[in-house]
């Protein structure tokens, strides 16, 4: 739908936002009215870098061409069918992302949130089928973020804040122990606790990554109790940190991992992966959702993947991630350069993150402040190193100026 089709200004269709939205997002001053690659277009044509990716859903590039196509044809044969029925995409997305990373069985969600909501079912339930009553407890990390539906926000080790406030009370049985910090996960596992869940690199919590050791630590504790490790990938998954899959990278294999994000290149999907023996938890019944692995999603989602494995992108997110986060840390007010391949977090010694997002908007970059005084840089996974040069001078005259 384009702006001069309705017969409104764009003040008058931010006005319509203004009377008829619930006003969540402090939103940029632009439409987003067109996209390609790396660029976002607003309603007069001026062109936006876009390093924020939709929130690191846009890896292989905005309306990348081989998504668009897929969607187009899927929508001529059928939208949506129900999963009463056997549908060509989602068979063909499942086998594609078992076999590109080492995992045997997938169950498919529409989002992030809702991906990590049948992660704590399945955990919670395979706990209780399989050890008694008392086996539901799940420890995660502090400073996390796993979604916002009731069970994520319990998982989410975020109190506090406007997150979680006044949402509670939340589900029993979650409790949190410090990031990167085995002998505190230790601590807060005991006879009841069922399986651990972290991010390998936290994504909203400051970017901040795993130590290997902090995972191998707690694949090994997990397996000496019993329990499961549960990763969400649903930021780091699909090349972002340089790895097809963030584990892969790190060489250690959880029991099951959530996605979303990047694996629809802009549909709304999401999924659980296991091994064949953990998915016996779940029988016909067990859990469902109308939408979940819908015909037009799984389409766009295996032209996605496709793109992402065939194009090397991870290659190009480990490559391209090193180049640029060099260069950031000649920017002005430094902390801290982190990260892991194109998933960015550039800390600064002063609580400027807020205006050097909308200030570098204004001068036509798009990014994420994750804290008051850190920003996320997650561009699409084939950007150039002129788009990163380019977001780099950006950046850097955002920042002189303030
Ligand atoms: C690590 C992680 N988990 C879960 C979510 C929630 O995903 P969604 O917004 O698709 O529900 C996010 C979203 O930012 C995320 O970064």
């Amino acid at each position: 739908m384009k702006l001069q089709d309705t017969g409104k200004t764009k003040e008058q269709l931010i006005d319509t936002y203004n009377t008829y939205f619930y006003e969540t997002f402090k939103r940029f001053d632009f439409i987003a009215d067109s996209a390609k690659d790396s660029y976002v277009f607003d309603e007069n044509g001026r062109e936006y870098l876009d390093f924020m990716a939709g929130i690191a859903v846009n890896s292989a590039g905005h309306c990348n061409k081989k998504v668009v196509e897929a969607i187009k044809d899927q929508c001529d044969l059928i939208i949506h069918a129900s999963n009463y029925c056997y549908t060509v995409p989602q068979g063909m997305l499942a086998e594609l992302i078992c076999t590109s990373i080492g995992m045997e069985k997938i169950y498919f969600q529409n989002s992030g949130a809702e991906a990590n909501e049948v992660m704590i079912k399945l955990a919670r339930k395979y706990g209780k089928d399989n050890f008694g009553e008392n086996r539901y407890k799940i420890v995660t990390a502090k400073n996390s973020f796993h979604g916002r539906t009731l069970a994520t926000l319990a998982a989410t080790g975020q109190p506090g804040t406007a997150i979680q406030k006044n949402y509670d009370p939340f589900i029993p049985g979650i409790t949190y122990a410090d990031f990167n910090d085995l002998a505190s996960f230790e601590a807060a596992c005991d006879e009841d606790t069922i399986a651990i869940m972290v991010e390998p690199v936290q994504g909203e919590g400051g970017v901040i990554p795993a130590t290997k050791d902090f995972l191998v630590g707690l694949r090994k504790l997990c397996d000496e109790k019993n329990m499961l490790l549960l990763f969400d990938e649903v930021q780091t998954g699909w090349g972002r940190t340089g790895s097809l899959m963030s584990f892969m990278g790190y060489g250690v294999k959880p029991d099951c991992v959530s996605m979303a994000k990047a694996m629809g290149g802009g549909m709304p999907i999401g999924a659980m992966c296991t091994s064949a023996k953990l998915a016996l938890t779940f029988g016909p019944g067990a859990h469902g959702s109308t939408y979940a692995g819908n015909p037009v999603c799984c389409a766009a989602s295996y032209a996605q993947i496709k793109e992402i494995i065939d194009n090397k992108l991870p290659a190009n997110a480990e490559a391209k991630g090193i180049y640029f986060r060099n260069m950031l840390k000649e920017l002005p007010y430094i902390k801290e350069v982190r990260g892991r391949g194109l998933m960015i977090g550039v800390e600064f010694t002063k609580d400027i993150a807020t205006d050097v997002k909308y200030n570098a908007a204004d001068e036509g970059l798009l990014i994420t402040a994750v804290r008051p005084n850190i920003i996320r840089l997650v561009p699409p996974l084939n950007v150039s190193t002129e788009e990163c040069d380019k977001a780099y001078e950006i950046l850097k005259s955002v920042i002189s100026k303030l």
